[in-house]
């Protein structure tokens, strides 16, 4: 973790910036399957510092429109007054205290007891919170928010103060920082996806990646603070060692600050980004960028991968595969491998990938590819920032 000048503030998840959108737009185009925003956050006069690899907090409040659905439901007028959920000694009303602090998007088990105690066990929960039930339960409140919850149970009733209290609470949510303040000194860069789906009969949306989509103005007040990486770094500029980043989807978001960094800093490496979203005409997210950064040399390579472009899925790893030769020739040099983006799948599959490309490139078993790609792991030359 870097350490702050002297005299610089220092914000945190206590002592967040109060920060506001100047600029955002839809990366994704038209047709697109789904939404994906750029957002430049203004940072003039903060003294808010970060270095490309960070990522921004960033703390979001609930949509009020689902806070007063579920105060109706809960029979609140909304002005009753309960304690902050995060801040004990302060008394607010109930509406505010359920729009800023508390979690109405996920279900906590101390409200699924209180429900079934409620309920005298005649509800559809009950039960699910025996040990050996825990499978069952998970599929039970995949795509319920708290609000189902309410609606499905009316014999449950609540005071204010203990339904507040019988919720999680609502916390930041973390982004990865895509710009450099060596390009853009006042401003910090966001790429979000916006995460929204159809469950139970609902339209849902994920709290954060909406709230920047959809309910935040240019007034609009949005705690921010940088949570610094750790390894996530460029090679110093004046250094040869040739970097790789593989990032699909949001995945780009810290490379695009990467470049940015290289270009500013003159960096002397080579560098090659693999890039992949669902299609070429609506998805080719910083595509000008990308193009006036192969034409200067602050980047050497572009690899794009289109998943549904064609009949069959073409993934990052797909192309890695198909220049698996160069990508070993890379690695022989001593370039760095940063990935990110999903960690669930892609992250595994660019894994597999390169375990190939060093078995078959390289003439190795498949121990000793697991070998090499340990010690490139302890090299530090092996980067992930998945989520
Ligand atoms: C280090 C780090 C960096 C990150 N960087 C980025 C980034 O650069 N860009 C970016 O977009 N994100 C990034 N993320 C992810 C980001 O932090 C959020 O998790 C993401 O934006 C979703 O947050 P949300 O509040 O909008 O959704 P939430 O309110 O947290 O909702 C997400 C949840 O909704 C549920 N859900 C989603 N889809 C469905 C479905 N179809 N059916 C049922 N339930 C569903 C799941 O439970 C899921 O966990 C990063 C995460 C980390 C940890
Ligand atoms: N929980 C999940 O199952 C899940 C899945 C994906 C993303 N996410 C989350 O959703 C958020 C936004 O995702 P995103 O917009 O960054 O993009 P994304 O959904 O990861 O998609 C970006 C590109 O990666 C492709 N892709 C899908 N599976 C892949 C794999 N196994 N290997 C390589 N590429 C693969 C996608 O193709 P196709 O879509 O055409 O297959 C798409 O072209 C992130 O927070 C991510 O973690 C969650």
């Amino acid at each position: 973790m870097s350490t702050p000048a002297p005299g610089k503030p220092v914000y945190n998840v206590k002592n967040p910036y109060i920060a506001r959108v100047k600029r955002a737009f839809d990366l994704s185009g038209p047709g697109a399957p789904k939404n994906t925003r750029h957002y430049e956050i203004d940072l003039a006069g903060s003294g808010l510092e970060y270095t490309p690899g960070d990522s921004l907090a960033v703390q979001p409040a609930n949509d009020p429109a689902l806070v007063d659905e579920m105060l109706q439901v809960l029979g609140f007028s909304g002005a009753e007054i309960v304690t902050h959920p995060k801040r004990p000694g302060e008394q607010v009303p109930v509406r505010q205290a359920l729009i800023e602090a508390s979690l109405v998007t996920e279900v906590d088990n101390k409200l699924i007891k209180a429900v079934i105690e409620k309920t005298g066990g005649q509800t559809a929960l009950n039960g699910l919170l025996e040990p050996e039930k825990k499978e069952e339960l998970k599929s039970y409140l995949w795509g319920r928010f708290v609000i189902d919850l309410l609606i499905e149970n009316p014999a449950a009733r609540f005071e204010p103060g203990e339904f507040v209290g019988l919720l999680k609470k609502l916390n930041i949510r973390l982004y990865s920082i895509s710009s450099s303040q060596r390009a853009v000194p006042d401003e910090v860069h966001l790429t979000v996806a916006t995460v929204r789906y159809t469950s139970h009969g609902r339209e849902r949306g994920g709290v954060a990646s909406t709230f920047l989509a959809e309910r935040v103005t240019p007034d609009t007040p949005i705690p921010v603070f940088v949570n610094h990486g750790k390894g996530f770094r460029l090679p110093e500029p004046h250094e040869d060692t040739p970097v790789i980043f593989i990032g699909p989807g949001t995945g780009i978001a810290p490379f695009r600050a990467f470049l940015q960094e290289r270009q500013a800093t003159a960096a002397k490496g080579k560098a090659w980004l693999f890039f992949g979203e669902v299609s070429q005409s609506t998805c080719f997210f910083y595509k000008d960028e990308f193009e006036a950064w192969l034409a200067d040399g602050t980047l050497d390579r572009l690899t794009t991968a289109w998943s549904r472009d064609q009949a069959e899925k073409i993934y990052v790893q797909h192309k890695m595969l198909e220049h698996g030769r160069e990508i070993h020739e890379w690695l022989e040099q001593g370039a760095i491998v940063y990935v990110c983006g999903d960690a669930a799948r892609m992250a595994v599959d660019v894994d597999k990938a390169l375990h190939s490309i060093v078995e078959k490139e390289g003439g190795k078993s498949p121990e000793e590819a697991a070998a090499y790609m340990a010690a490139l792991k302890e090299a530090k030359r092996y980067r992930r920032d998945v989520y």
